[in-house]
């Protein structure tokens, strides 16, 4: 599985933003550094579809009585974070019947030794490979159907979803190779770079943030109450020492490096101007200033967000607008797919 130098080689179509995030439970500091930021930036420069990806959710057990809600607050963190749904499209997966069309064509493209490499699946899966199920082994196969049903040509995700923006190439790829259509499926290119592609958990800084760490305090989460942000900034780990006045000093402080990193995607800083600020400074100093930065720039966010979830209404309606947007742009794109299969009909 090479990864692609020349990304858009024959593909000749408009440039388009895809992306997804899952309806499992509150969003936290990764996903907005990592990914929300990007979003707002992208939709004023890109046609962008921003996805909420039930049908990902429940590759494991999403309880019924929730999943709606969960969907619509994801939703809502896009709204309240700066998505505007007269530029963006927003809408839930599952209302989008070509996700599921283009998955099962692709699954017959897919090889099961390339899913069979898929860290972020062994990792899920650990010990219990033989009883999870076959959804969440075929997870990367609808993500590349995701962002293929619309022909998107660029990704923003955080550094975790590498692999599997990899396997959508090759998916693309494969596909475009098998039947003889180069540049028909585009090569999507992820956009990983940037400060806050990699946040990592505040009580371990080899781990990375997540909303599946049962510790709470491992993680900011978007809806954290100003006294919550300042308690786990407080009781992040560091170490003894002081912040130091150059980065190739952090290299085994990884703790430390993730704080000052945090410090920087927040403040638009580069590291090396917040280590200038803070150099010889012990975290007593430091973790407060940084929660202080982190308060100031997500309380307006969780403002929003609370005001979204008292109106669900307005939330629904974007869902539903977008679904019908998502929708008129996949349907024709789908309808070329079945032609160049060849299935009855087409
Ligand atoms: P998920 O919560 O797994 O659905 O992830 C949604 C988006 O947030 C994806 O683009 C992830 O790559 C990104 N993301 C998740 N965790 C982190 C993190 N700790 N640091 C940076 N980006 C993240
Ligand atoms: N797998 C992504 C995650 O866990 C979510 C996702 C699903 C996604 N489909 C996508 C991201 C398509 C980008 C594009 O974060």
């Amino acid at each position: 599985m090479d990864a692609q130098e020349n990304y858009q080689e024959n593909y000749q179509g408009p440039q388009r933003v895809f992306s997804g995030m899952q309806p499992t439970g509150a969003l936290h500091l990764g996903n907005y550094l990592g990914a929300l930021t990007k979003f707002v930036d992208l939709q004023n420069t890109h046609e962008c579809l921003f996805c909420i990806v039930d049908l990902h959710a429940v590759t494991v057990f999403q309880d019924p009585k929730l999943l709606a809600s969960q969907t619509r607050e994801i939703a809502a963190a896009y709204l309240a974070a700066g998505v505007d749904p007269a530029k963006a499209i927003i809408y839930p997966q599952s209302q989008v019947a070509a996700h599921t069309e283009l998955a099962w064509f692709f699954n017959c493209i897919a090889r099961v030794g390339w899913l069979s490499r898929m860290t972020q699946f062994k990792d899920k899966a650990g010990k219990n490979s033989e009883r999870v199920s076959v959804g969440l082994y075929a997870y990367p196969v609808l993500q590349a159907a995701d962002i293929l049903a619309f022909k998107a040509t660029h990704v923003p995700v955080g550094e975790d979803q590498k692999q599997h923006l990899e396997l959508s190439r090759d998916i693309a790829q494969k596909f475009n190779n098998d039947f003889g259509v180069p540049g028909f499926f585009p090569l999507p290119e992820p956009l990983i770079k940037g400060p806050g592609a990699r946040i990592m958990s505040l009580r371990d800084g080899t781990k990375k943030m997540s909303k599946s760490d049962p510790s709470d305090n491992s993680r900011i989460n978007l809806t954290d109450t100003a006294d919550m942000i300042a308690k786990k900034f407080r009781k992040a780990r560091t170490d003894a020492g002081m912040v130091p006045d150059n980065m190739d000093e952090l290299a085994d402080r990884p703790e430390v490096k993730n704080l000052v990193g945090i410090y920087a995607a927040l403040s638009g800083l580069k590291d090396q101007q917040v280590l200038a600020q803070f150099a010889g400074q012990g975290f007593g100093v430091f973790k407060p200033a940084l929660a202080d930065l982190a308060v100031d720039k997500l309380r307006p966010i969780s403002t929003r967000l609370n005001d979204y979830l008292d109106n669900p209404g307005e939330v629904d309606k974007v869902l539903a607008d977008g679904a019908q947007k998502a929708h008129e742009i996949s349907a024709p794109i789908m309808a070329d797919v079945r032609k160049v299969m060849g299935f009855w009909g087409a």
